[in-house]
């Protein structure tokens, strides 16, 4: 087995999956100004560490997210953050994309940026204790979207970033994020989204990418959010296992899906149906920001001083979506 592949089935291996805890200070400042708590360096780690060091990250979280800030801050106990995650036996993980801009010659789109200066900051990132990261392309769907320039430009990125990243030693998240916005069906989510991952595919086989040291971070197969239409949780999950069994090579280790914009029980009960219906090799397990932290940060948004409660939530999220991951959630539980 490469080292790589080690790394990955330690991330996303026995139920466990992963905290994206790596939102920019941008997001973070709306997230934390949205429950009216002041957006400084001190309360984003306050909080972040609270998640860090709750009872439930060694069984449930095999790798954490981080952005550059936290990567470089230190803990109460006067530890690197990065040392503070791998001590209890999670893998600490960057996001190095420098964030989605306009398309130029089809400005509705994006093209994530980043590439510059990447292979140096990459080497930084591994001193500090870092052996994953992650890149996010966005893509929006309508009749004539995501058009062919975006998918190919921000393919060719993925791949051109997973190669540097290999070359340094770690693990890319390969992450094409095709939004839920829009009034589309399920099935166009599906057309839109496995185009996309194939054509993201043949770009790092192109490039020469150990594939078994990938993970892949898809969105789930969804009707539009402002469709209005609704299909179930089964559905769901066969359209998404459908999808990723046309689009992702089989030497894969695994998939790590993000929760987009879905509630923390839509995450986890899709997840749980993707797990009882799988019938490919791949790893499904989740790389939730929101579906993770949004009762915990709710909670702690009325005392920031009550780590153990904020704990407390964390806890019963992480058990959750790691039961989902193995198809062993059910809805009772979440009231025990
Ligand atoms: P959400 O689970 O909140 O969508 O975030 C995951 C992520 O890392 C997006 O890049």
């Amino acid at each position: 087995m490469s080292e790589l592949n080690n790394i990955a089935l330690k991330i996303i291996g026995n139920g466990k999956g992963i905290l994206a805890a790596d939102e920019s200070t941008g997001t973070m400042t709306k997230r934390l100004e949205g429950v009216h708590v002041k957006s400084s360096p001190e309360n984003r780690l306050l909080f972040r560490e609270t998640l860090f060091t709750s009872e439930r990250m060694n069984d449930c979280i095999g790798g954490v997210i981080l952005y550059d800030e936290t990567i470089k801050q230190s803990s109460k106990s006067g530890k690197k953050i990065p040392e503070l995650i791998s001590n209890l036996t999670s893998v600490p993980g960057i996001k190095v994309d420098t964030g989605a801009k306009t398309l130029a010659n089809s400005k509705e789109e994006k093209i994530t940026e980043g590439l510059d200066g990447l292979r140096e900051r990459l080497n930084e990132y591994y001193k500090l204790g870092a052996r994953f990261t992650k890149w996010r392309a966005v893509y929006i769907i309508s009749d004539k979207y995501p058009s062919k320039l975006a998918i190919q430009t921000n393919a060719q990125a993925l791949a051109r970033y997973s190669a540097l990243v290999q070359e340094c030693g770690m693990v890319p998240i390969v992450e094409p994020e095709v939004l839920m916005d829009g009034n589309h069906t399920a099935y166009d989510c599906y057309k839109k989204t496995t185009e996309v991952i194939k054509k993201c595919f043949d770009e790092l086989e192109l490039h020469k990418i150990d594939l078994k040291g990938v993970i892949l971070k898809p969105n789930m197969i969804l009707p539009g959010s402002s469709s209005g239409k609704k299909i179930t949780n089964e559905e769901i999950a066969k359209l998404t296992i459908k999808c990723l069994k046309e689009s992702v090579p089989s030497e894969v280790p695994g998939v790590a899906f993000l929760s987009g914009g879905q509630t923390e029980i839509e995450a986890t009960e899709n997840l749980n149906q993707i797990n009882i219906h799988n019938n490919t090799n791949f790893i499904m397990t989740y790389s939730y920001g929101r579906a993770l932290q949004q009762s915990a940060l709710k909670f702690w948004s009325k005392d920031i001083k009550n780590i153990k409660g904020t704990q407390e939530l964390f806890n019963h999220r992480a058990n959750m979506c790691s039961l989902a991951a193995q198809g062993k959630w059910s809805k009772e539980l979440e009231n025990k």
